[in-house]
C-alpha cells in the first residue's frame, strides 16, 4: 500500500515540477480547460456525485441490517465519511467552474442492488448476513477506489493540483474503510458464519 502512495506522491511531484518549468504562470484559481478530457473529468464527477449521494441513502439500511455492533459502527462512521465525500465533491465543482450535477451512475445502482437482494436473501441477525454486507460494501468501496484513483491523476494531468488533493482524501478514505472491513470479516464474522446452521428457514 505504501509502494502505492508514494508511486501517486511521486506521480504528483512530478506533475508539479513538469509544471514550474513549463514556463506558465499559473493563476490562483485552478485551469478551466474545454479540452475532452476535461469533459470526461466532468462527467466522471457528476457519476461519482449521484453515487456518493445514493450511498448516504443506502448505508443507513445496511447498518440497520446489519447483525454485530462492530459492522454497525463500522458502516455508521464510513456514512459520516460519504457525507463529507459529497461536500468535497461539490468544493471540487466549485473549484473548476462546474455546477454540481449529479448524473446516474449504472454501476453504482447496481452495486447497491446487489446489497439490497444480500439483505433480502440472509436471515435477519445471522452472522452469513454479516458477511454478504461486507461483500457488498467492499465491492462498492473498491468501485470507488478506482474511480477517485482515477480521478486523482486526471486532476493531477491537467494541473488542477488542489481539486486532486481533495480528491485524494476521499481516496484514502475509501482504501481504509476497505481495509478495516477486511479486518472484521477475518477477525471473526466469516469464522462464526461458518459455523451457523443453514437448514433453519425462518427469514
Ligand atoms: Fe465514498
Ligand atoms: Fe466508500
Amino acid at each position: 500500500m505504501h509502494g502505492i502512495i508514494s508511486t501517486l506522491k511521486n506521480n504528483y511531484m512530478a506533475t508539479k515540477s513538469a509544471k514550474k518549468t513549463s514556463g506558465k504562470t499559473q493563476k490562483k484559481k485552478e485551469p478551466v480547460s474545454n479540452s475532452q478530457l476535461h469533459e470526461f473529468f466532468v462527467d466522471s464527477l457528476k457519476d461519482i456525485y449521484w453515487a456518493e449521494k445514493a450511498l448516504t441513502k443506502a448505508l443507513p439500511k445496511m447498518q440497520k441490517a446489519a447483525t454485530t455492533p462492530q459492522l454497525q459502527e463500522a458502516i455508521e462512521m464510513h456514512l459520516g465519511q460519504t457525507m463529507e465525500q459529497v461536500t468535497r465533491l461539490e468544493r471540487v465543482f466549485g473549484l473548476i467552474e462546474e455546477k454540481a450535477v449529479a448524473k446516474k451512475c449504472d454501476a453504482m445502482e447496481g452495486l447497491i442492488k446487489e446489497g439490497q437482494s444480500i439483505m433480502e436473501e440472509t436471515k435477519d441477525g445471522s452472522m452469513t448476513r454479516d458477511v454478504g454486507i461486507i461483500m457488498a460494501a467492499q465491492k462498492v468501496e473498491h468501485y470507488e477506489i478506482a474511480t477517485y484513483g482515477g480521478l486523482v491523476q486526471i486532476a493531477l494531468t491537467m494541473g488542477l493540483d488542489e481539486a486532486a488533493d481533495i480528491l485524494n482524501e476521499t481516496l484514502e478514505e475509501e482504501k481504509q474503510t476497505d481495509t478495516s472491513l477486511t479486518e472484521i470479516a477475518e477477525n471473526d464474522i466469516n469464522w462464526q458464519a461458518e459455523q451457523e446452521d443453514g437448514q433453519e428457514e425462518d427469514k
